[in-house]
């Protein structure tokens, strides 16, 4: 998201979950236990940050934040997108600037784009762009080949494998440790609908790319057996305008604006899949830069009048800590455990509030 909004639209409180002494022991016991019958890994962890280098302070902020993610023993890292502010230059040596930053990972680095990075360079702060133009640069620069980024390699399946999605090369998954991981390319900025006809247009190919790439990893999962399904994207698809009206009176949440809304087809679909697959399901994002870990997700109205309201307990939510925090969350996988996923707060000591 731009640095404008990110006051207004956080409806949701926090729910931060910490491990417990006894917790982290047995978790830390168990690395590298493997299930019987289990493919890869059975524990393992993942970085998982996004929204960061917006100004000068936090551009200072990300090698600490970075010195404390390649310290890390982890399988992986996930940014969610955002790599600079939405009012910030948009020109070819940024974009360039930051896959070598990304490319220094130590550990596989994988990227899905934010608004920020494409859909707000039309700003003439920005530089006055086409953010379509911009786009076909980013997927140029950042989504080559079949691997991520880093100095070590996660071999990745590409949607645009498929003639149809061709165009779609940032939407990638690949399975760890049993577990399939999925990125869908959507965007703050109300997923780049209801703007100008242009990006309305360009918001109907990508939604419709996207529903498929999402429905395929759920297909890929059930088939595979795999224990839990993990998707990353950017945006944050707004929960709380979907929830059961008396949930929206406890949590105190406001009409939602009178507008095409961007994530209505990704709410359906995803109450579908999630569903159907019946295993854990993590939604992994960012853009309203506010960490949390909670269960937005509600059976809809098309569930019949039985159903309606009823908490999905399969799926939970997790953002991740954005500008101005310069902080990340440990994502801990571990297939002993029946919830499968467990969420750590970290926070970087040199990027506290007030430190020099
Ligand atoms: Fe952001």
């Amino acid at each position: 998201m731009n640095t404008r909004r990110y006051s207004a639209r956080s409806a949701v409180g926090p729910i931060t979950i910490s491990l417990s002494a006894f917790c982290f022991a047995f978790l830390v016991g168990c690395a590298g236990v493997q299930p019987a019958g289990e493919p890869g890994p059975g524990r393992f962890e993942i970085g998982f940050i996004g929204d960061q280098q917006y100004d000068p302070e936090s551009e200072a902020k990300f090698p600490h934040l970075m010195d404390e993610v390649n310290r890390a023993n982890l399988a992986f890292v996930v940014h969610i997108g955002d790599f600079k502010g939405g009012s910030s230059q948009c020109d070819d040596g940024i974009f360039k600037q930051r896959k070598e930053q990304f490319d220094a990972s130590r550990h596989p680095f994988v990227y899905t784009p934010g608004d920020n990075d494409w859909l707000d360079c039309y700003r003439p702060k920005a530089g006055g762009y086409d953010p379509v133009e911009r786009l076909a640069k980013l997927r140029e620069i950042f989504f080559q080949g079949n691997q991520s980024l880093g100095q070590r390699k996660l071999t990745v399946k590409r949607q645009s494998d498929s003639p149809q999605f061709s165009k779609f090369r940032e939407n990638v998954r690949w399975t760890y440790g049993n577990v399939l991981f999925v990125t869908l390319h959507m965007v703050g900025s109300n997923n780049n609908l209801g703007r100008v006809p242009e990006a309305d247009a360009e918001y109907r190919e990508r939604n419709a790319a996207n529903l498929a790439w999402l429905k395929e990893a759920f297909d890929v999962a059930r088939r595979e057996g795999n224990r839990a399904v993990a998707i990353f994207m950017q945006a944050n698809p707004l929960f709380e305008y979907r929830l059961p009206s008396r949930r929206e009176r406890a949590l105190r949440v406001r009409p939602a604006p009178k507008r095409p809304f961007g994530f209505t087809d990704f709410m359906s679909a995803l109450e579908v899949e999630v569903l159907a697959f019946g295993k854990t399901v993590v939604l992994l994002h960012g853009d309203t830069h506010y960490f949390r870990v909670d269960k937005p997700l509600f059976r809809s109205k098309e569930a019949g009048p039985r159903d309606w309201g009823r908490l999905i307990e399969n799926f939970t939510r997790v953002e991740t800590f954005g500008f101005p925090e310069g902080h990340w969350v440990r994502v801990i996988v571990d297939l002993n455990d029946s919830h499968v996923f467990t969420f750590k707060e970290q926070i970087v000591d040199k990027n506290r509030f007030g430190k020099p």
